[in-house]
């Protein structure tokens, strides 16, 4: 009995591997992947049927795509009366065995059936069974599987920082679809800066008439950039009219996306400041919208009422224009120099006993936070707006780390949590060697890093760990001027933060990851989608030790399971040249060029040239 159960055992064990082997490459990995046996062929023949209840958004959006992964034009039609076999059901259940945005999906040779209790649920079972759709191919044969799945995090984030680098509501709808499709659920604008204010407000006209836009400084470093005067014309920029914007939330929503709109205040204020100078404290500066990285006098003033006045009347438009509970309005980095010389602000800290700039800052806060709360939402902020006196009621993106500790504190102090991690999840940072990436901050946040985020820090009871209600990854725009760019430094990386948001923790594998990207770049290349292969740069770290004037080089990636071959006579290297085992020297001044390799021989990745000197 005992040798019939370990001969079972290990046959099941071989079909799981086997199982496992034919799993199609998912990203973010569901929570459960069964395959079995055969397998559905997707064809012309194939009619789709969605909940008459989400007919008006499903069938366009599920025709559209279908088009797109097959180039084959679907009959989607409304209901559950299906025929006999082949066929695509989205079957809308009341199942409590189906968690919030899970689903089912069960493909047979005979029929395809998503099961779930939302929009969202079926949405992502969707996403999923899109996922098993093959590439490059006239014929579509869908392996048989049952996937069980649901997300570890409600806030799957993703944030746009279009002030620094106005981007078009094209590009932005263009994000949204990406972001949807790996089962990303938050999408959070960074509306406003000291670059340009991008929303278009009623009544205050001179936001956008003034606000949006800039001199002009292209091709200049971001931190030397002049300050513009009045007289020069501004040419960089633009903003979304209400219109655009509706336009971007219903298309968003269709795709399970909340909008979260940000109004950065008080700091990163200058556009909004050169549009009505009178809410800074000082009344002589240079009030232009910042052109780069200086903006002096970008504080709204805190002491005057006026300033209070004109946040509310900008909150009740943007209030009224978002669906989402939330309404972001930044906090971060308020440079209080004028705060110190300014007699109203100091007027403000007298009358209210507040002891410092910083209470003043909490003094601020808190009085947006009622002006948003009156509003029906609810206020999210930096993690700077919890010092002082806190901001009760309010959700904290906890992005400081190193000597600050938000992503601890804030959920200890008993604050709904967001954990945007300046260490793992601020992708505007490069992805590579700095000297082989276009300029960014000089600091690298490489996929493993953003991959390997675990964003319940360790010292949290269960009760705390609760408040965190998920992660979002960062694009600000400083260095991103061009559409093209931001997709660079978009992806994969935030394929990676969709893996942290979704997955549960045991789930997560870099090798599995890496194999899986490798099965969707196709899919990225079919949908013009400007992704970074900066992965596979081999870093060349080096010495030289001059007593015995030899070079010692060390070469490295961040992916593991392929090769990595080098040269060091100036030829390109391939799967002929060394191959790199370990340390190694050579002659100082040697040009060394070293690249990664999959097993098939192809080159992965940029070459990595340097003169070992
Ligand atoms: C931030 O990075 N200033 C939120
Ligand atoms: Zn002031």
């Amino acid at each position: 009995m005992k040798k019939i159960l370990s001969i079972l055992a290990i046959a099941l064990i071989a079909l799981a591997v086997k199982a496992q082997e034919k799993s199609p490459a998912f990203i973010p990995q569901p929570e459960s992947v069964v395959t079995k046996e055969g397998s559905f062929l997707l064809s012309s023949n194939t009619t789709v049927y969605v909940p008459t209840k989400f007919k008006s958004d499903f069938q366009p959006y599920i025709g559209e795509k279908l088009l797109n992964d097959t180039g084959i034009k679907f009959q989607v039609k409304s209901g559950t009366r299906t025929p006999a076999s082949n066929y695509i059901l989205f079957d809308l259940t009341k199942d409590k065995s189906i968690a919030k945005e899970g689903y089912q999906l069960d493909v047979s040779s005979q029929s395809i059936i998503i099961k779930a209790n939302t929009y969202a649920g079926l949405f992502y079972g969707f996403q999923t069974l899109r996922q098993t759709i093959p590439v490059n191919t006239e014929s579509f044969e869908l392996p048989c599987l049952v996937v069980k799945d649901h997300p570890r995090f409600e806030w799957r984030g993703m944030m746009l920082d279009v002030s620094r680098h106005f981007q078009s509501k094209e590009w932005v709808k263009k994000q949204i679809d990406i972001f949807a499709a790996y089962k990303m659920n938050k999408m959070h604008w960074h509306l406003t800066d000291d670059q340009g204010w991008r929303i278009e407000i009623d009544k205050y006209p001179n936001l956008t008439k003034k606000g949006a836009w800039r001199a002009d400084r292209s091709g200049i470093a971001w931190w030397s950039r002049e300050l513009a005067s009045p007289e020069e014309p501004k040419t960089i920029g633009g903003f979304y009219t209400k219109e655009d914007i509706k336009e971007v939330i219903e298309y968003a929503r269709v795709r399970n996306v909340e909008i979260i709109p940000e109004i950065d205040v008080p700091g990163h204020s200058k556009a909004l400041i050169a549009s009505y100078p009178h809410l800074c404290c000082v009344d002589s500066a240079n009030f232009e919208v910042a052109t780069g990285g200086k903006a002096p006098d970008n504080a709204l003033c805190a002491g005057k009422e006026t300033t209070y006045e004109f946040l509310d009347n900008v909150l009740t438009e943007v209030a009224e224009l978002f669906p989402s509970e939330y309404l972001h309005i930044g906090g971060d980095e308020c440079n209080k120099t004028n705060w110190k010389k300014c007699p109203l602000c100091q007027q403000v800290m007298k009358d209210n006993d507040l002891k410092d700039e910083e209470e003043l800052q909490s003094y601020f806060i808190q009085r947006i936070n009622k002006l948003v709360t009156s509003k029906g939402k609810t206020m999210i902020g930096w993690d700077e707006i919890l010092s002082g006196k806190g901001a009760q009621g309010a959700t904290i993106m906890a992005w400081r780390r190193n000597k600050y500790t938000p992503h601890i504190d804030a959920p200890k102090g008993g604050y709904p949590t967001i954990q945007a991690s300046y260490n793992h999840s601020y992708i505007a940072q490069v992805q590579g060697p700095t000297d082989m990436e276009p300029e960014g901050p000089k600091v690298v946040l490489p996929l493993w890093k953003v991959y390997s985020y675990e964003p319940i820090p360790e010292e949290l009871t269960a009760a705390e760990a609760k408040l965190v209600k998920g992660t979002e990854a960062c694009l600000w725009g400083e260095f991103t001027p061009t559409e093209s760019h931001s997709e660079y430094m978009l992806y994969p990386r935030s394929f990676a933060n969709a893996e942290v948001a979704w997955s549960q923790p045991e789930l997560k594998d870099w090798a599995r990851f890496q194999g899986a990207l490798e099965a969707h770049f196709p899919r990225l290349d079919r949908d013009k989608i400007n992704y970074s292969t900066s992965m596979y740069t081999v870093y060349a770290p080096f010495a030289i030790n001059q007593l015995k004037n030899e070079a010692i080089v060390y070469l490295e990636t961040e992916m593991v399971g392929y090769d990595i071959y080098y040269t060091l006579n100036g030829d390109e290297p391939t799967t002929d040249a060394s191959k790199y085992e370990g340390v190694f020297k050579t002659k100082p001044r040697t040009l060394l060029k070293a690249g990664l390799f999959d097993k098939k021989g192809n080159l992965l990745g940029k070459v990595t040239e340097v003169r070992l000197k």
